[in-house]
């Protein structure tokens, strides 16, 4: 009998082929490929026994009612609404990241409401949830807990329980028998995946599936499973800095690029209803290479410092650095300044810092950016209650960006009094009390602020 060949897969995002390759043809990342055996036909039969028979589009019931909110305003926020049912959402992000302190929260919502919910846990043993959940306060609910990592275990429990909501943590420590490959494989995360999509549909049940980003080792990633599912939300967050954004870059039924913000206290996660307020904090005042800028993520603005501290360079090259934003555009704003006004940047270094570790690679900061650079080199203070944004252009010219009423409306409530921003806007917004200054490009600007 001919030898079955092995197959080779990303285990970023699950791209298949017949021999290994350094790099990726799909996702272009390299050395991710794993070799791994092949999967049998009747191992792909996915959710054995949930046959349906087809339905009439105006005879299907769509229940006004059919999401349960999670009691985590942030969370019900990235989800568009709370949670729907029969839904499967993953959740992804770093190791440590605090994926299932989220996760338990959301439990004790749930079941102090009286829903039913199955925590079943691959990595954790009983008593260590058991320890988490009593760091985090009271549960007064009935949580249901399971420390399971076979699939058809899972399966069988899930049929005859029926809770509303079960959690998978992780994923990749799931398996099942009749596929050959190990735990944590391409195979084994998408079966499975495809397995738990036919439970959340078939039984109502609505499934949050953990997923680590792994860096290294044969462990696939959850972007090979975002196709399959619902709901996409990664968990992030700055090893140093407290805070945590669960952003959603996928989801059936909501808007996408919305964020929640939490912050990791040693009770767990706080929720943060007002991130401007947070990003803010500690702002000094009335120093110069300090300026604030209305950025949007999804569609909630937030207000962030932006830093920058220009001097005189003691090397060859000037030393130029980026934290939190894109360094590439700063070294082109330098540029655009250094032609466009005549200022003499080349000699410069720079160090140009979004505070608070918040990373925003949005055109529209780039005002800021600049402000704070040539209010560092010019040693000259923006008064502290001016907020701006907008794009720079090469020739300098200042374009228009989405949503500035949003943003106007934003600084307005944190208290601001005055906006810099690009004409084109200013000229747009009608309702504001907040002073607005357009300006159409940098020797504008530059007239406005020497
Ligand atoms: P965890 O939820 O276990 O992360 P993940 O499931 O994404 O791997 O979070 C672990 C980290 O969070 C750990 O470093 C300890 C920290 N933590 C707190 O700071 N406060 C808390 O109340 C809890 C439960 C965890
Ligand atoms: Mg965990």
């Amino acid at each position: 009998m001919a030898k079955q060949k092995n197959v080779f897969f990303c285990k970023e995002c699950g791209y298949e082929a017949s021999k290994w390759m350094g790099q990726c043809p799909a996702c272009k990342a390299w050395d991710t490929f794993v070799e791994e055996p092949p999967l049998k036909a009747k191992e792909k039969a996915r959710g054995r026994g949930l046959f349906m028979e087809p339905e009439l589009l105006a005879k299907v019931s769509t229940t006004e009612n059919n999401r349960i909110t999670t009691g985590l305003i942030e969370m019900d926020r990235v989800l568009g609404g709370g949670i729907v049912i029969g839904s499967l959402v993953l959740v992804g992000g770093d190791p440590g990241i605090g994926k299932s302190t989220l996760l338990l929260q959301i439990c004790r919502e749930l079941t102090d409401k009286q829903h039913s919910v199955l925590y079943i846990s691959g990595e954790e043993s009983l008593q260590q949830i058991k320890m988490r959940a009593d760091r985090l306060g009271t549960f007064q609910g009935d949580l249901l807990l399971l420390s399971e990592t076979n699939l058809d275990n899972i399966e069988e429990i899930l049929r005859s329980r029926k809770p509303e909501v079960v959690i998978i943590d992780s994923i990749q420590t799931m398996y099942k028998e009749d596929i050959g490959a190990a735990p944590g494989s391409v195979s084994q995360v998408r079966e499975t995946t495809g397995v738990l999509m036919h439970l959340a549909k078939g039984l109502g049940i609505t499934i949050f599936i953990v997923g680590h980003v792994t860096k290294e080792g044969v462990v696939a990633g959850p972007r090979v499973l975002e196709h399959m599912v619902d709901t996409v939300l990664y968990f992030e967050g700055e090893d140093k800095a407290s805070y945590r954004i669960l952003r959603a870059v996928k989801n059936r039924f909501g808007s996408t690029n919305e964020i929640g913000v939490f912050e990791m206290q040693d009770k767990g996660l706080r929720e943060v209803l007002n991130p401007s307020e947070f990003m803010l904090q500690g702002k000094p005042e009335d120093e110069p290479g300090s300026v604030v800028a209305a950025s949007m993520e999804g569609t909630r603005p937030i207000l962030v410092e932006v830093q920058a501290l220009v001097c005189q360079t003691n090397f060859n090259m000037p030393r130029r650095t980026a934290a939190g934003t894109d360094y590439n555009r700063v070294n082109l704003l330098m540029a655009v300044l250094e032609k466009r006004i005549g200022i003499q940047m080349s000699g410069m270094d720079a160090y140009v810092n979004v505070a608070g570790g918040m990373k925003i690679n949005e055109p529209a900061l780039d005002l800021a950016i600049v402000l704070a650079l040539l209010s560092s080199y010019r040693n000259l203070s923006l008064d502290e209650h001016t907020i701006c944004f907008g794009e720079i252009g090469l020739t300098g010219e200042i374009r228009g960006v989405s949503m500035a009423e949003q943003r106007v409306l934003e600084a307005e409530k944190m208290g601001f009094h005055t906006c810099i921003l690009p004409k084109t806007n200013a000229e747009n917004i009608k309702r504001t009390n907040i002073k607005l200054i357009g300006v159409k490009n940098l020797k504008e600007l530059n007239r406005l602020f020497t």
